[in-house]
């Protein structure tokens, strides 16, 4: 197999790929014969890629580098040099592709990562078929890796979608959201249906309301100009929030099987009651980080980062309650929250079970019960814990909430595999699961369209703020305070 990377000298690779890579390959992972061509219009010798795959991996690796790994690791890469403006500009990549395939034995198989600006999807795709790198019999195999974001909204994903469909069929495109490929979240449907405890209680007879938290301490860093077109919405909401609700919300699918798995998530992304018109604004929080602290440090507001406009009206933080209209979860509040420069990274699935009924222990209206709460730590400290009532020891009986915790960390020890270490395993074993199909990513757009819409037509409304290093705005906390419940603290 070869994997060929294009953005091969970019961040992405830097960071994420060439780590997860490595990482693969000291754990005797890959297969036996692989080559990983990087691409990019900078000039680079084989030997400067290996220098850059080895400082990321340096830098960025889970493991530390062991130089006998690295050794044979480092003459698996190389790098081409390709540019994409004209004709049949990938004509020599494919010649050296082909030498490099040629001497190592391999019989032509090829993963297409992009690792690059979305601008640039189109048009490399384009140019792939110009090569006629691509055919659809999968003889030999050609799969092609596509990041987020896929558009920034319903017609221009249609775009990237549909050029994409001119030359791979949907089953050889792997659309990653990086969340799925985290321990923790593939835990979800272990959780649900690998215990017979939990799933009988995943419905609106036992689940009062939902919570899922995305929290992170960065502020947008170097990332300016992607996140001011995008926003949180775009960043974060449409993809790894809602394919979380997907997961915590599907039916138990008959098989575990790629398609099968897919279109459970599917019906809940269709199910998901629209938020529209005046709607909106009593169910979507947006706002944007102030100046503040982060661990006591000053840091400064969204506005005054580098490469941000000192006007931008670029949510940095949203919350939203949602309704998924099906049978299971009819009437249930799902409230979703995520944004940068909050007090900590944190993220959390909380499923806040019913109270029990008012009489016996929980007679006492001063006195209510803590109700159930199952949380899932999705990061850091991975793991789940039961909030349950107890007995305090002693003469009388009073009530005291207990945890049952489980941390990855203590049960399994060592550090679990990176997402992107699962994800490009799984595109080298040609399985889907745990990647985007067309149909979910534009069901997340339609969802969240009107939303978006709504907020580029009130551009004179004052946006919230909070200042880096709070829980969001006020807003947010009425969101959940008006319904009698509150966020947990996380
Ligand atoms: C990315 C977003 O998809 O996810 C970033 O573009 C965000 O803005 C990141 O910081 C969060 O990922 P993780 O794995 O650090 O939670």
């Amino acid at each position: 197999m070869t994997i060929v990377i294009f953005g091969g000298n970019g961040d992405l690779a830097h960071r994420k790929l060439l780590p997860a890579l490595y990482n693969l390959h000291v754990d005797g992972l890959l297969p036996p014969r692989i080559a990983i061509a990087g691409v990019g219009r900078k000039d680079t010798p084989d030997a400067a890629y290996r220098e850059f795959a080895k400082d990321g991996i340096t830098k960025f690796s889970r493991r530390p580098i062991d130089e006998q790994a690295w050794q044979t690791f480092a003459a698996m890469l190389f790098f081409v040099k390709a540019s994409l403006d004209g004709e049949q500009v990938l004509a020599p990549l494919g010649a050296r592709l082909d030498i490099i395939e040629h001497e190592r034995g391999l019989p032509g198989d090829r993963i297409y990562y992009f690792a690059l600006p979305p601008a640039l999807f189109v048009p490399t795709v384009k140019q792939l078929d110009r090569a006629r790198f691509v055919n659809r019999t999968g003889d030999p195999v050609a799969r092609l890796i596509v990041e987020k974001p896929i558009g920034r909204d319903l017609d221009s994903a249609r775009a990237v979608n549909d050029a994409i469909a001119g030359v791979f069929d949907e089953r050889q495109i792997y659309r990653i959201d990086h969340y799925l490929g985290k321990e923790t979240v593939q835990n979800i449907l272990v959780m649900r249906f690998a215990n017979s405890i939990f799933e009988p209680l995943f419905n609106q007879k036992y689940v009062d309301h939902v919570q899922i938290t995305v929290a992170e301490e960065e502020g947008v860093g170097t990332r300016a100009g992607y996140y001011e077109q995008a926003g949180a919405l775009r960043d974060m909401v449409q993809n790894h929030m809602l394919q979380l609700v997907a997961l915590v919300a599907m039916e138990p699918p008959h098989a575990l099987d790629a398609d099968v798995i897919r279109d459970e998530k599917l019906e809940v992304l269709e199910s998901l009651r629209p938020i529209e018109g005046a709607a909106i604004d009593a169910n979507v929080v947006r706002a944007q980080y102030a100046a503040g602290f982060d661990l006591g440090k000053p840091v400064p507001g969204y506005r005054e980062e580098q490469g941000v406009d000192p006007c931008s009206r670029t949510e940095t933080f949203v919350a939203l309650q949602i309704f998924i209209d099906n049978w299971r979860w009819a009437g249930v509040p799902f409230f979703l929250r995520t944004g940068k420069r909050l007090p900590k990274r944190a993220s959390e699935i909380s499923v806040h079970l019913k109270e029990v009924p008012p009489i016996l222990f929980n007679a006492n209206p001063a006195a209510r019960l803590d109700p159930n709460v199952l949380s899932v730590r999705i990061q850091p400290d991975e793991g789940f814990s039961l909030g349950i009532s107890s007995k305090l020891p002693g003469p009388h009986v009073r009530v005291y909430p207990v945890k049952m915790d489980f941390h990855y960390g203590s049960t399994f020890g060592g550090s679990s595999p990176e997402a992107y270490e699962r994800l490009l395993l799984d595109v080298i074993a040609g399985d889907p699961t745990l990647f985007m199909r067309r149909d979910a990513v534009e069901a997340a757009w339609r969802w969240v369209m009107p939303i978006l819409e709504r907020w580029a037509e009130t551009t004179t409304d004052s946006l919230p703020a909070y200042p880096a290093g709070d829980w969001g705005p006020v807003e947010a906390g009425q969101l959940v305070e008006s319904t009698g419940r509150r966020w947990r603290a996380l």
